[in-house]
């Protein structure tokens, strides 16, 4: 049976007058990577702050793991959720191990032997030389810094991932291997992921469920070959134009969508690619 990680019960979020969110209602399954898209201003990241309680709704309900989240610490539920966002917001006073260790320290404090484990095999599953473990942050490339954000942000082995447009200040080479790093961290841990991002392309590639949001409302919320396949509307259908016609190009070339899939670096569900 499926399990609801995350879910939104008519939530609103006003700031005086001005309406961000006006009722949004959804949720995210155990083992989903969910991918936000929208406009600018449309309230991703506002979304994604409210789920580990860094933003308060204005009305409406938020569960995490089934939990109405008001009834919990908001500090421990922090830790008990992973967040990485964009650019470097790692402790510029402490070591690559210092600022990985930050949280797993904060849980177990008497077990430094087990944080220790845990420093050393997300540096490894994030692709980090372990001859970096001493250095500070300014002395890493903008990639390894990202790099150091994500295995910050996985060392607690959350279940729970929220990712705010995390490769948005990379160039192209270290952003794909970012994407294929994170999808393999998804299908080894089967960890529930919420990403925020920019990029069409990104969306489709990494995700399992595309969000796809304007003015605080949820335009489709559904797998990226069903929205390549059927944009809800116009909006759904603009964001997605070109790489729908990527994709039913060589779908139609192939009679199915194996090939399609492939080409875009599409995750493809179950049986589809026989269809
Ligand atoms: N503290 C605040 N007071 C008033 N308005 C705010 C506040 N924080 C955010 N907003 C407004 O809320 C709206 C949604 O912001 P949010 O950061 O969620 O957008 P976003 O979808 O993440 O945009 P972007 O893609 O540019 O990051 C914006 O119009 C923003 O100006
Ligand atoms: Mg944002």
């Amino acid at each position: 049976m499926s399990e609801k990680m995350i879910e939104f019960r008519h939530v609103k979020k006003a700031y005086g007058d001005s309406v961000i969110i006006p009722d949004l209602s959804f949720s995210v399954e155990k083992g989903d990577f969910v991918t936000m898209i929208g406009s600018s201003g449309c309230g991703k990241t506002t979304t994604l702050k409210m789920v580990n309680a860094l933003i308060e709704p204005t009305a409406g309900d938020i569960f995490v793991e089934g939990t109405n989240i008001r009834e919990r610490d908001p500090v421990q539920l922090r830790r008990s959720i992973g967040y990485a966002i964009q650019g470097s917001v790692l402790f510029p006073n402490m070591t690559v191990e210092q600022n990985i260790a930050y949280v797993p320290n904060l849980l177990h404090k008497k077990d430094r032997n087990r944080t220790a484990q845990a420093v050393d095999k997300w540096m490894k599953i994030v692709g980090l030389d372990p001859a970096l473990k001493e250095r500070y942050p300014n002395e890493l490339s903008g990639g390894q810094q990202q790099r150091v954000g994500i295995a910050r942000a996985l060392a607690a082995s959350p279940q729970i991932l929220l990712m705010d447009e995390p490769f948005g200040a990379v160039d192209e080479i270290t952003r794909s291997s970012l994407q294929d790093e994170i999808m393999r961290i998804h299908r080894e841990t089967h960890i529930t992921v919420l990403f925020v991002t920019h990029d069409i392309q990104e969306a489709l590639k990494l995700a399992t469920k595309v969000f796809i949001m304007d003015h605080g409302e949820i335009q489709q919320y559904d797998t990226p070959v069903h929205i390549l396949r059927h944009p809800a509307n116009e909006f759904v259908e603009k964001l997605v134009r070109r790489e729908r016609h990527t994709c039913f190009l060589s779908e139609d070339r192939v009679g199915g969508c194996e090939f399609s899939g492939a080409a875009c670096g599409l995750r493809l569900p179950e049986g589809d690619a026989a269809r």
